[in-house]
């Protein structure tokens, strides 16, 4: 078959696959295992669909296994859905959470490195449904903005549903999948969702200075998620030959590729390119991947492993937190026994920054939340936090009124240190604790 004979088979091919959503929707039955991947990876309108479906045919239990989420899905709102349409969150964003805390749908432990082996050892994935960008002449599709998991729901998906919309950057370095592996698709060409553009206060801008004063250039970056990453970000711009190989890319490190500071160049591996696991923000991020080859969007359990990131010398990441007890133990999920969050890849991150020659991990927080009311850095956690980052695995903790750095130091200079860090207007009750605790000596 010459090339004009295959490009013709497979537009032929993407005919006979071409339906409505409702149509593919209405393929599933009682009993399936439906499984997507994160944010834009994921192809609402079909979810939606199937929701109805499931209603107007009476079906149960039916399961979709979900990571942070971005459309509103009928299955985290509508109680009618429960034990007949029930979303798994394997890592939460704003529906999920609520939908946890409210009892209509359930939490997936893992870290995110683990995901694609827990998919291929433990679900047994009868659809994989994702978004991808529109078929090239050689019949693939790409799954854009995201590594993640999807390789490996490629391999273990009984059937494979994709909703193609044009919108969708083209990534040459993501996976793909083929015409010849899909089972039905059709077409949604919605605008992308774009996250706000973070607020960055004065607190936030403090401790990005303080962070990225110890920031060398030629060092290689994870920012995490949320607005203190963010400013840490915005802090480097006046760096040289910095890295990006981060699990989320985001709008900050757009800033810093277009500005210079970040030019890859001295990554020992991925020499000259951007590397991250999935990419979300603002326009700008989805218009920098279109077809960029120094652009690399790779399986997570590959990204995130602790081993990878140790090879780049200089590796540093930086994390947000929720609490921190004196220990260093990092609470990064939920308030109390409330659901927030997932685990993410932090706990990676923070393993392979300090096994990296020169590399540091700092989890930084404003000093207060609730509007100065509740210190972050407690005594004890609040009796049902969940601890993300290990006392054994905490590196430096950062707050707007300093760093205090928690590896390799006994327990009561780790309490100092963070009390001293911690805001004045806790310091005195936060040291009362610690005597009583017996543990300043
Ligand atoms: N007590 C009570 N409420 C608290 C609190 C505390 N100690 N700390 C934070 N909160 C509240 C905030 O006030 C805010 O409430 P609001 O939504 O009503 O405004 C909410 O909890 C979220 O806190 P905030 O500090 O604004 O969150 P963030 O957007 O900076 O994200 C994490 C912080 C920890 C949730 C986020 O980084 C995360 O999900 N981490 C886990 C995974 C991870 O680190 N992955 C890294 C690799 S990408």
């Amino acid at each position: 078959m010459n090339h004009l004979e295959a490009v013709r088979k497979y537009k032929k091919m993407y005919k006979q696959l071409l339906a409505t959503a409702d149509e593919l929707a209405g393929r599933i039955e009682s009993n399936d295992v439906l499984c997507c991947d994160i944010t834009l990876a994921q192809p609402g309108a079909l979810l939606n669909a199937v929701a109805k479906h499931v209603k107007e045919k009476g079906l149960t239990n039916v399961k979709q296994h979900i990571l942070l989420d971005v459309y509103p899905y009928e299955m985290y709102q509508d109680a009618e859905l429960l034990g007949k349409y029930t979303g798994v969150s394997w890592f939460s964003s704003g529906g999920a959470r609520k939908a946890v805390s409210n009892g209509l749908a359930d939490v997936m432990p893992c870290y995110y490195r683990d995901i694609p082996s827990l998919f291929t050892q433990y679900v047994d994935v009868d659809y994989f449904v994702a978004a991808v960008s529109p078929m090239d002449k050689h019949g693939y599709f790409s799954m854009s903005t995201v590594g993640s998991a999807s390789q490996a729901l490629l391999h273990k998906a009984k059937h494979i549903i994709v909703e193609v919309n044009k919108n969708l950057p083209r990534a040459l370095n993501s996976p793909m999948v083929h015409i010849s592996q899909i089972d039905g698709l059709y077409e949604n060409h919605v605008p992308l969702v774009c996250l706000p553009k973070a607020e960055i206060d004065e607190t936030s801008k403090t401790i990005g200075g303080l962070i990225a004063e110890r920031i060398p250039d030629g060092a290689t970056l994870q920012l995490g998620i949320g607005a203190v990453p963010d400013a840490v970000g915005l802090a480097l711009k006046h760096k040289h030959d910095l890295g990006i190989h981060t699990e989320m890319f985001t709008d900050s490190m757009v800033e810093l590729i277009e500005c210079g500071a970040v030019n890859n160049s001295k990554k020992p591996i991925h020499t000259g390119k951007t590397v991250a696991t999935f990419a979300f923000g603002s326009q700008r991020i989805y218009d920098l991947i279109d077809d960029n080859p120094a652009f690399e969007l790779l399986p997570v359990d590959y990204v995130n492993d602790p081993a990878v990131i140790a090879q780049h010398p200089n590796f540093v990441s930086i994390n947000a937190a929720l609490e921190v007890d004196f220990y260093g133990q990092v609470c990064a999920e939920s308030i109390g026994t409330k659901h927030v969050s997932g685990s993410g890849g932090q706990v990676d991150y923070v393993r392979g920054a300090t096994q990296s020659p020169g590399g540091m991990s700092f989890i930084a927080f404003p000093s207060t939340a609730k509007g100065g009311t509740v210190s972050k850095i407690m005594p004890t956690l609040t009796p049902g936090a969940i601890v993300t980052t290990s006392k054994n695995d905490v590196d430096y903790i950062v707050t707007e009124f300093g760093i205090a750095k928690l590896r390799g130091k006994p327990l009561s200079e780790r309490a100092k240190a963070l009390i001293s860090i911690a805001h004045p207007n806790f310091r005195d009750e936060l040291t009362f604790a610690a005597k009583k605790q017996g543990i300043l000596i």
